[in-house]
């Protein structure tokens, strides 16, 4: 399936997003725990040169939790700090403060060393869209102490969020733009809902939704719909169209109905935690 995609509206928020980048020691870019590779965007590696860096898998409610955490430890190989966060909740909030902490450590220890002492350090949240980025600042920013800078009638800069002491927050996101180079990605991204769907040809998404989880997740599509797992992904659709009462004015199955309702289960995870890619794949082991 080709998804067509035109990045244009993003030059804008790539250019906010270089500028802002300069002006923090610390980046925290989320992710989405269904799909950590996909969802990000390689040229942040690039962008956060010299930057202390945590990730946040967030939305990892949706997520399967062991291979949230064998992700955690592919980052963490990687040298990278990972924390598996849901935002929308607060789980995992306590976790990621003391890792922004942590994170921070080495630049509040460099500045000391020269004598620069209570200098906050930084930090900047970026992410592609739809990860999650307004949920976790504002559930930041309702812990913090205080908003500082920007008082009217001040030139226009940015807003920065009091976290403690030690960390201020930009509290706009730096929006990253997803990649769809390869077909894989584009379709991950699909499923996950961060695709318009009126661009895409929702049954062979559903199909390929229904391949994915009859590979990795069998029992799954039984459980939730009573649907015979050897059965092809079109029969599945005709079955769940049966089962969830999803009929045309004939009584004929709906399967476009079906197709809604199936992605729509299996993108808020009413199908349980799904992982739709794993750190063996990424390292070429699949
Ligand atoms: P963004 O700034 O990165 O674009 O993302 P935003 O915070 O707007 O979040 C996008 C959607 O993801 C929101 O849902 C938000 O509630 C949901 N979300 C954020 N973090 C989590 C999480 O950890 N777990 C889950 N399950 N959902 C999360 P929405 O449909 O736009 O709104 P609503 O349904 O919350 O009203």
């Amino acid at each position: 399936m080709k998804i067509q995609w035109y990045p244009g509206h993003m030059t804008k928020a790539k250019r906010a997003m270089e500028a802002d980048i300069k002006l923090v020691d610390l980046v925290i870019e989320l992710v989405d725990a269904r799909v950590p590779a996909s969802s990000r965007n390689p040229d942040i590696d690039r962008l956060a040169q010299n930057k202390a860096r945590l990730i946040l898998l967030n939305k990892s409610d949706l997520a399967d939790e062991k291979v949230n955490r064998q992700w955690e430890e592919w980052f963490a190989q990687k040298g990278i700090l990972a924390v598996r966060l849901n935002a929308k909740s607060g789980t995992g909030m306590k976790t990621v403060q003391n890792a922004i902490q942590e994170a921070c450590k080495e630049k509040t220890e460099r500045d000391r060393r020269r004598g620069i002492l209570n200098r906050p350090v930084r930090a900047m949240v970026v992410g592609i869209p739809n990860v999650g980025k307004s949920t976790f600042i504002n559930s930041l920013a309702r812990k913090a102490a205080a908003k500082t800078g920007n008082k009217p009638g001040v030139t226009k800069g940015n807003q920065w969020i009091r976290l403690n002491k030690n960390v201020e927050l930009l509290d706009t996101p730096g929006i990253l733009w997803p990649r769809f180079e390869d077909e894989t990605t584009g379709v991950r991204l699909a499923l996950i809902g961060s695709v318009n769907d009126e661009i895409l040809d929702l049954r062979e998404l559903a199909a390929e939704g229904i391949r994915f989880l009859q590979k990795w997740y069998p029992g799954v599509l039984k459980e939730r719909y009573g649907a015979e797992e050897e059965n092809s992904p079109y029969e599945i659709l005709q079955e769940i169209a049966k089962v969830r009462n999803c009929l045309q004015k004939g009584g004929e199955p709906d399967t476009g109905k079906a197709i809604r309702l199936f992605l729509d289960d299996l993108r808020n995870g009413r199908l349980g935690g799904i992982s739709l890619e794993r750190p063996q794949e990424e390292m070429g082991a699949q």
